[in-house]
C-alpha cells in the first residue's frame, strides 16, 4: 500500500477507514436490469449476467413467503430454528453443524472475518471467485493467488489444486475452493478433491464453495457433506440462490465442525436471515421435485447454448453450472456494449483478469435463443480461436 493511502484527512472522512478496507476495490455484480432501462431507456431485457435460476421458485415456496408476510413486523427467528432443522433432515447432519447466512456470501464474509488477521494469509485460485480475495483483504491477512490452469488443460482457466496444496505456508490459515467455480464452471473430481483435503494441514481451514452443487451432479461431483465430520477443517458451503430460485431472499448454509458453526453464531448479525427467506428456504426443500425439474432445464439448455455459440466460432469453457465463460477476443468489451443495446445483459469478465471472455448464465430457451440471434448478428468470432473442449 502507498503510503499515502494510510495517510488520514479529517476533510475525507473514508480516509478514516482501517487500511485493508480502504485498499480494497468494492465487488462489481451483473447490471440489475432497472439500470440498464434507466441508463440507455431499453425495455424487454433479459439478464443472463448473474447466474440466477430464470425457473424461479415453485408456487408452494412463493406461497409460503406470502403467509410469512403476515408477521413481518416480528423479528425473525435469529436461530433459523425450522430451516436448520430442515436442512439437518435433507443433508443427513447435525443442526448443530449448520450455519445460515444472508447468502453464501454472508458466510464467506463471517469466516473470514472470524479465522483471518493480518498476521496469517489466505490462499485461493486465479480466476476464482471474485469475493475470496475481498473477504481476505478486508481482515488484513495476506491474499496469496495461485495460477489457474493453462488453457490447454483438460480443466481450462480452473483450479489447479497441486499448485494449491503447494502455496499453503505456516501461516495459512484458510482455503478457498469454489467446485464448481465461478466464472469459469469448471470443476474438480472427487478424487483431486479428496486428495487435497487430505493433504492440507488440520491447521487451514478449507472453505469449499458448492454455489452451483446441484447443477453440478451430473458431471460426477461429489457429496462432499460426509467428509466433514472426519475433517474437521472442512466447510461445505451452499446457497439457495442457484439451483432453488431464491437469489433475491438471500440465504445460505455451511456445514462444518460444531465448533465452527458455534463460532460464527458468536459473529453473526443477530438477525442476519429474514423470515421470508427462512420461510422461502424451508418450503424449497420440501420441494425437490420442482428444484431438479429447473436443473435438468438447465442442464439441457447449457448443451444446446454451448452448440450454438461453438457454431458461430466462439470458445466455451467446459461448464458443471448454469453458466458459460466464452472467449470472444479483443473486441469483448464492444460487445458487451452492442448486446446492452439490445437489452441483453451478460457479464463482461476484465475484472477478473478475462478482459477477452464474457460469462453467460443460461437462461429460458426464448431468452438463449435471442442472445444466439443477437451474437449471429454482430458477427462475432473468436479471433484467437483455440480447440474446443466439450
Ligand atoms: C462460487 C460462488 N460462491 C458464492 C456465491 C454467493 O452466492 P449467495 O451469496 O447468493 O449465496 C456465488 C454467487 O454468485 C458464487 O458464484
Amino acid at each position: 500500500m502507498s503510503a499515502d493511502s494510510s495517510r488520514v484527512d479529517p476533510a475525507h472522512p473514508g480516509t478514516l477507514a482501517v487500511a485493508a478496507v480502504r485498499a480494497l476495490s468494492p465487488y462489481v455484480p451483473g447490471k440489475p436490469i432497472s439500470e440498464l432501462e434507466r441508463e440507455l431507456g431499453v425495455t424487454d431485457i433479459i439478464k443472463l449476467a448473474s447466474n440466477e435460476n430464470p425457473h424461479g421458485p415453485s408456487p408452494a415456496v412463493l406461497e409460503a413467503m406470502h403467509r410469512s408476510l403476515g408477521s413481518v413486523w416480528l423479528y425473525p427467528d435469529g436461530s433459523c430454528h425450522e430451516l436448520k432443522l430442515a436442512l439437518a433432515r435433507h443433508l443427513g447432519v447435525g443442526p448443530e453443524c449448520l450455519s445460515i447466512g444472508n447468502g453464501s456470501n454472508d458466510l464467506l464474509m463471517l469466516l473470514a472475518e472470524a479465522f483471518l488477521a493480518p498476521h496469517l494469509s489466505a490462499v485461493y485460485s486465479q480466476y476464482g471467485f471474485a469475493i475470496y480475495p475481498l473477504v481476505i483483504r478486508e481482515t488484513g491477512a495476506q491474499a496469496i493467488e495461485v495460477a489457474a490452469r493453462p488453457l490447454e488443460a483438460p480443466m481450462p482457466l480452473g483450479h489447479d489444486l497441486a499448485a494449491m496444496r503447494s502455496a499453503l505456508r505456516p501461516d495459512t490459515r484458510m482455503l478457498f475452493i469454489a467446485n464448481p467455480n465461478n466464472p469459469t464452471g469448471t470443476w474438480t473430481q472427487a478424487r483431486e478433491l479428496e486428495r487435497l483435503i487430505e493433504a492440507v494441514p488440520p491447521t487451514t481451514l478449507i472453505a469449499l464453495d458448492e454455489a452451483y452443487y446441484e447443477y453440478g451432479r451430473e458431471c460426477g461431483l461429489p457429496d462432499t457433506l460426509p467428509w466433514v465430520a472426519s475433517h474437521p477443517n472442512l466447510i461445505v458451503l451452499r446457497t439457495f440462490s442457484k439451483a432453488y430460485g431464491l437469489a433475491g431472499a438471500r440465504v445460505g448454509y455451511a456445514v462444518s465442525h460444531p465448533e465452527i458453526a458455534a463460532v460464527l453464531d458468536r459473529l453473526r448479525p443477530a438477525f442476519n436471515v429474514n423470515s421470508l427467506a427462512q420461510a422461502g428456504a424451508v418450503a424449497a426443500l420440501a420441494d425437490q421435485a420442482h428444484m431438479r425439474r429447473a436443473v435438468a432445464a438447465t442442464t439441457r439448455e447449457l448443451e444446446r447454448l454451448c452448440a450454438g455459440l461453438r457454431r458461430l466460432g466462439l470458445w466455451t469453457a467446459p461448464s458443471a453450472a448454469n453458466f458459460v465463460l466464452v472467449r470472444i477476443g479483443a473486441r469483448a468489451a464492444q460487445l458487451f456494449q452492442a448486446l446492452l443495446e439490445r437489452g441483453i445483459i451478460v457479464r463482461p469478465l476484465a475484472s477478473y483478469g478475462l478482459p477477452e471472455h464474457v460469462r453467460i448464465s443460461v437462461g429460458l430457451p426464448e431468452q438463449n435463443e435471442r442472445l444466439l440471434a443477437a451474437l449471429a448478428q454482430l458477427h462475432v468470432q473468436d479471433e484467437c480461436a483455440v480447440t474446443q473442449v466439450r
